[in-house]
């Protein structure tokens, strides 16, 4: 089966290894497992725990104690609302594969995770993408969106908080995104793996499983709660979907590690710490970085509302790749082009993990681009 290359993870391959200032990463700096047991307290309880369980498959759902934490996230999920995944990304791949065919409408909105488009696309369904716009403030235009959506969607794809641009959709808009589903009954996928990382006011945005019988909110412990490692993710959705999910889950999950489940329980249960953790870091990191865009002529920046990155317009009559490419190679500093979103002119910047390296990183760029 043919897919396309997915562009942010070969720039990543290709490049990551040789960074010497990574901006181009998207985790609020990770937590160790010492760093969580100190926040969850109990560590040799803890230890002892983990330690002493027969290492088999476990529940092959997710626990009972994990999928419990993961309702507490949702106003209206309970149990039998929620698998458990191997990432947000085997949450994403799973739903679309178990719910699109050959044939089927989908519209992506873009920029944001290329598993929205590509995956449908490879599956030959007909896939149409909505481009956000910066003019907008990277929010969709509600009509525009209902012109491409019509009333023959099977499934609409969406990411919120957004990834790259930082955008949160307010809960009143995605409302009315779920009207515009209804018109065709379309599934609407989305991604809410940054959900619980809002700026300002309640950290978590209204779900969009909570609100639309057939919303699918995917998730995971990567971002919202600095453990990517654990490589844990999961599914909110009806139980219908559920069904459909589970059954081709069967085939490339069976469970996910138990010691990962048994950590995740514990961070979710610890969520209040670990997001105002976050949320500090990413308001410093922010601070920095919008600092810096205001007194830099050649770059703009709409202030983000969640999440950990910017999309940066440049003024520069290069394309976004060359950019990235020849500020690597001539400074060390990583950055990800928007072409490997769809969108060239503009830059992803991560501003959420390492201060004195992003601090230093500007400067660079800075300076780069003065003799530009
Ligand atoms: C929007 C979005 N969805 C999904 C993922 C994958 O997340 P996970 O690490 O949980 O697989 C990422 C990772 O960067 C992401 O940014």
């Amino acid at each position: 089966m043919f897919i396309e290359n997915f562009k942010v993870e070969e720039w990543f391959n290709k490049y990551e290894k040789d960074a010497v200032y990574d901006l181009a990463d998207t985790c609020v700096d990770s937590l160790t497992l010492n760093e969580l047991l100190e926040i969850a307290g109990g560590k040799e309880i803890y230890l002892n725990e983990i330690f002493s369980k027969k290492l088999n498959y476990g529940d092959i759902h997710g626990s009972l104690r994990l999928r419990n934490a993961i309702s507490s996230l949702y106003a209206n999920q309970t149990l039998e609302n929620i698998t458990i995944t191997h990432g947000a990304i085997g949450a994403n791949q799973l739903v679309i594969m178990s719910l699109i065919n050959p044939g089927d409408k989908v519209v992506s909105v873009v920029p944001a995770y290329q598993q929205h488009y590509s995956i449908p696309k490879s599956f030959g369904a007909d896939v149409h993408l909505y481009f956000l716009k910066e003019e907008n403030n990277w929010l969709p235009d509600l009509e525009e969106l209902a012109n491409l959506a019509g009333s023959d969607t099977k499934m609409i794809c969406i990411n919120n908080p957004n990834n790259p641009t930082g955008a949160v959709i307010p809960d009143e808009m995605l409302s009315e995104i779920a009207n515009i589903a209804r018109k065709s009954g379309a599934y609407i996928l989305c991604d809410e793996v940054y959900r619980g990382l809002n700026h300002c006011g309640n950290p978590f945005s209204v779900s969009i499983a909570d609100i639309y019988e057939n919303g699918i909110s995917t998730g995971s412990m990567s971002k919202t709660f600095s453990l990517a490692g654990l490589r844990l993710g999961w599914i909110a959705a009806g139980i219908g979907v559920i069904k459909q999910v589970n059954h081709h889950r069967e085939y490339n999950t069976i469970s996910v590690g138990m010691i990962d489940d048994y950590f995740a329980s514990l961070a979710i249960e610890n969520k209040d710490k670990i997001i105002k953790r976050n949320l500090d870091k990413i308001k410093t990191g922010k601070e920095i970085l919008l600092n810096w865009a205001s007194s830099e002529p050649k770059i703009t920046v709409v202030p983000p509302n969640g999440g950990t990155t910017v999309f940066a317009r440049y003024n520069l009559p290069v394309s976004s790749a060359e950019l990235c490419k020849n500020l690597q190679s001539e400074t060390g500093v990583m950055i990800l082009p928007g072409e490997t979103m769809e969108l060239d002119g503009y830059l992803r910047i991560g501003y959420a993990n390492n201060f004195e390296r992003l601090k230093t990183a500007l400067n660079i760029f800075s300076k780069w681009l003065r003799k530009m």
